[in-house]
């Protein structure tokens, strides 16, 4: 089943915790994101104790949702922060992160962001570039910083199962360093006083299907490191995988557990999942505004779209739709899309829908990874509101106010 002991219907109404639907949307109005703390903290509950045969820390990664009232939630719990930017550094220091327990990882860290981290403190550099070391090594040194700790991200030539637009450890992406690259790194580390190269890090892509080919990059990473004895720290990335649809067969966390603590005996392992924490405690709830035959469909066109939620539009994904009061009527299939001037604008096909009216609640489920955090302005759409279900499941509060057209000109109007 998609629904949780969060994310359920209780007498025919949809309820995150003990809150329901309608009484949020009541205040808070539509389109609008709605999350459960209670399962954010359950999902990392959950991941830490499927890991806990290794010494293993959490790293939330933020991109997949960084608001503040997330961060600030599974900081308390004893995560960390994955942070792909200065901006994401910022926010996970403002939600209260150890510097020390934040990562900084990205394909390509600008000089300026370089130097914010290392003011920072943040605890480590996943580092994909050879350049990339000897600018950290250069600003560490006018900064008077010794022994920042770096981690190597390899990019092990494999291929996982996952969608094509989300795999990122085979040969041909961007991501990463190849092993010989990786060889000559650490042969050459004197060349980088102020580094401290102490670990391998490791994603080769998120929504992962097998275990396999996670294994198989993790025993590769090994073998790279086996000679050098100060390389005790292997960070294995995020990719744990999401059911998106209520007949989906995936590993469990346990599954991927099982299959990586004998390798990792003795290694301090970090782990940096985003989607598995946060996906399935969101939703994002729509009004109904028209419904409309055309061809052979019936469209139902809802206040939501493509720049709330562009998961739909950019990898065909799929998120459960279902009208947030329950009925019995006779269900037919409709196409569910948004106002956006796009033809992709479309958030669901083939939808199972009761008959329903102007003013109607729709959820979008599963929603609470990379749907808030990828919202944009297309169209000079405001970026709705967030609100957070308590870890106590009874109070909730708007977490992020709904954007004003004042606020969508306001960087312009200053100048
Ligand atoms: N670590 C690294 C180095 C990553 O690149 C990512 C995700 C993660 C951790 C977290 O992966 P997760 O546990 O969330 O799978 N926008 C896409 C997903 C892009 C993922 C990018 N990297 C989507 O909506 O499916």
């Amino acid at each position: 089943m998609i629904f949780n002991d969060s994310i359920r219907y209780i007498d025919n109404t949809l309820y995150c915790d003990a809150v329901s639907m309608p009484e949020i949307v009541a205040q808070t109005g539509t389109p609008v994101y709605i999350y459960s703390l209670r399962r954010t903290i359950q999902n990392f509950r959950r991941i830490q104790s499927a890991f806990a045969g290794l010494n293993a820390h959490v790293r939330y990664s933020a991109k997949a949702n960084a608001n503040l009232a997330i961060l600030g939630a599974l900081v308390n719990a004893g995560a960390g922060i994955d942070a792909v930017s200065a901006g994401e550094i910022h926010r996970a220091l403002l939600a209260g992160a150890p510097p020390d327990d934040i990562v900084f990882a990205g394909v390509g860290k600008s000089p300026d962001e370089i130097r914010y981290a290392l003011e920072k403190g943040v605890g480590w550099f996943n580092v994909e570039n050879i350049l990339e070391c000897q600018h950290i090594n250069t600003i560490a040194e006018s900064l008077g910083r010794t022994g920042v700790r770096v981690a190597l991200r390899f990019n092990p030539d494999v291929v996982a199962m996952t969608h094509p637009n989300i795999a990122t450890g085979h040969g041909g992406a961007k991501f990463g360093l190849p092993a010989e690259m990786i060889g000559e790194l650490l042969s050459q580390q004197r060349s980088y006083p102020n580094l401290n190269f102490a670990g391998i890090h490791l994603h080769i892509g998120s929504q992962l299907h097998d275990t396999q080919a996670t294994q198989q990059a993790v025993r590769a990473a090994l073998n790279l490191i086996a000679p050098y004895p100060n390389m005790r720290v292997v960070n294995i990335g995020g990719g744990l995988p999401v059911a998106y649809r209520p007949d989906e067969v995936l590993p469990s966390f346990e599954d991927f557990a099982a299959t990586l603590t004998p390798l990792l005996q003795g290694y301090e392992v970090l782990l940096e999942p985003g989607r598995s924490i946060i996906a399935d405690a969101g939703l994002l709830v729509t009004s109904v505004l028209y419904e409309k035959r055309q061809g052979k469909l019936t469209f139902v066109i809802v206040d939501g779209s493509m720049t709330e939620l562009m998961r739909p539009a950019l990898y065909n994904a799929h998120h459960e739709i279902v009208a947030v009061s329950r009925r019995s009527d006779t269900m037919r299939e409709v196409t569910v899309v948004g106002p956006v001037c796009e033809t992709t604008d479309v958030l669901g096909r083939d939808v199972p829908m009761p008959y329903i009216d102007s003013g109607d609640l729709l959820a979008l489920l599963t929603t609470g990874a990379y749907g808030m955090a990828m919202s944009n302005n297309y169209n000079q759409r405001p970026r709705p509101p967030e609100v957070v279900v308590e870890e106590d499941g009874q109070t909730w509060r708007i977490a992020r106010r709904r954007e004003t057209w004042d606020d969508m000109v306001q960087a312009e109007t200053n100048l």
